[in-house]
């Protein structure tokens, strides 16, 4: 699918986070391992051949009912891994309880994954929402001449995407807080699942001020779920002047292919465009 990049990595698996050569013909969505699942740590080279995740969390709520986006989760650590299997690489990556989705690879991410074109191979990339980092990582295995950014408000999240970066030797990656990205940056992509539940007028104001840093020429790809107001996002974001059209649509999402707004882009004021049930009330 990737094949300016699909080669298969082949590296030493260090410890938490790693990426190992990829098994060929693989059905596996994604895979648990640790202390998550019960699974004894998977060895390199080891036959992935379990379809059925037994640990099924990509909740918005973590325990004690916080939130994956609080800037210091005060959850307790509860360390875990999980790999992310993809046809172009596989990733071992350390989760935590806190984060988004600790458990699995979320499916909104695989499919985005799954579906965006290879990134630009040079120059910045973001990756708006970093978690413990599958989408930051994978675009800078992608496309490891260029800079990635991975942000976030969740400090925990941040602390791991780093360390996933680290240990997978991806040392173009920087994981910062939204606020630590030097304001002269530009991004030739934009790769997200954006955090729904923070409420459609934060959603908005966050899509707002990155997709405004996109350079000429630039290209967002975002997942959505459907039920959870992907058309109505997409409604709105073509009313605001980002061209947006629809990449893919599997398994009840969408990615949305936002073009960087041109100078003068007609603009509606409302900021609700018939947004539907976006943001509000949706479950992951
Ligand atoms: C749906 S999760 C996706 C996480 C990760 N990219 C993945 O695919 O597993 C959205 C992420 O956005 C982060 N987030 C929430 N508000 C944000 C904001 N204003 N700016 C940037 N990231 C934010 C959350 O903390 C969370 O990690």
């Amino acid at each position: 699918m990737y094949s300016a990049c699909g080669t298969a990595r082949s590296q030493t698996i260090s410890n938490a986070a790693t990426t190992w050569a990829a098994v060929p013909g693989s059905e596996v969505q994604a895979v648990l391992s640790g202390r998550a699942t019960g699974d004894a740590p998977r060895q390199p080279g080891t036959r992935i051949t379990s379809t059925a995740p037994r640990l099924v969390t990509s909740l918005h709520v973590t325990s004690k009912g916080a939130h994956y986006f609080e800037e210091r989760p005060g959850a307790a650590a509860r360390p875990g891994t999980v790999d992310v299997v993809l046809p172009d690489l596989h990733l071992r990556l350390a989760t935590d309880s806190g984060v988004f989705s600790p458990g699995r690879l979320d499916p909104g991410t695989r499919v985005l994954l799954e579906s965006v074109p290879p990134p630009p191979q040079e120059g910045d990339l973001l990756d708006l929402g970093c978690g413990y980092g599958p989408i930051a990582l994978t675009m800078a295995s992608r496309a490891p001449g260029a800079t990635v950014w991975a942000v976030d408000v969740n400090r925990r999240s941040i602390e791991l995407c780093e360390r996933n970066a680290r240990a997978a030797g991806l040392d173009k990656v920087r994981s910062v807080h939204v606020d630590d990205v030097p304001p002269e940056v530009r991004f030739s992509a934009i790769w997200s699942n954006p955090a729904i539940r923070i409420g459609k007028p934060a959603l908005h104001a966050m899509l707002a001020r990155w997709l405004d840093r996109l350079a000429p020429g630039g290209t967002a790809y975002l997942v959505v779920q459907k039920h959870l107001g992907s058309d109505s996002l997409q409604r709105w974001l073509g009313g605001q002047g980002w061209a947006t059209t629809r990449e893919a649509s599997r398994s009840a999402y969408r990615v949305l292919r936002v073009a960087a707004r041109e100078p003068g882009a007609a603009r509606d004021t409302a900021d609700d465009v018939s947004a539907g049930g976006a943001a509000n009330n949706e479950e992951r």
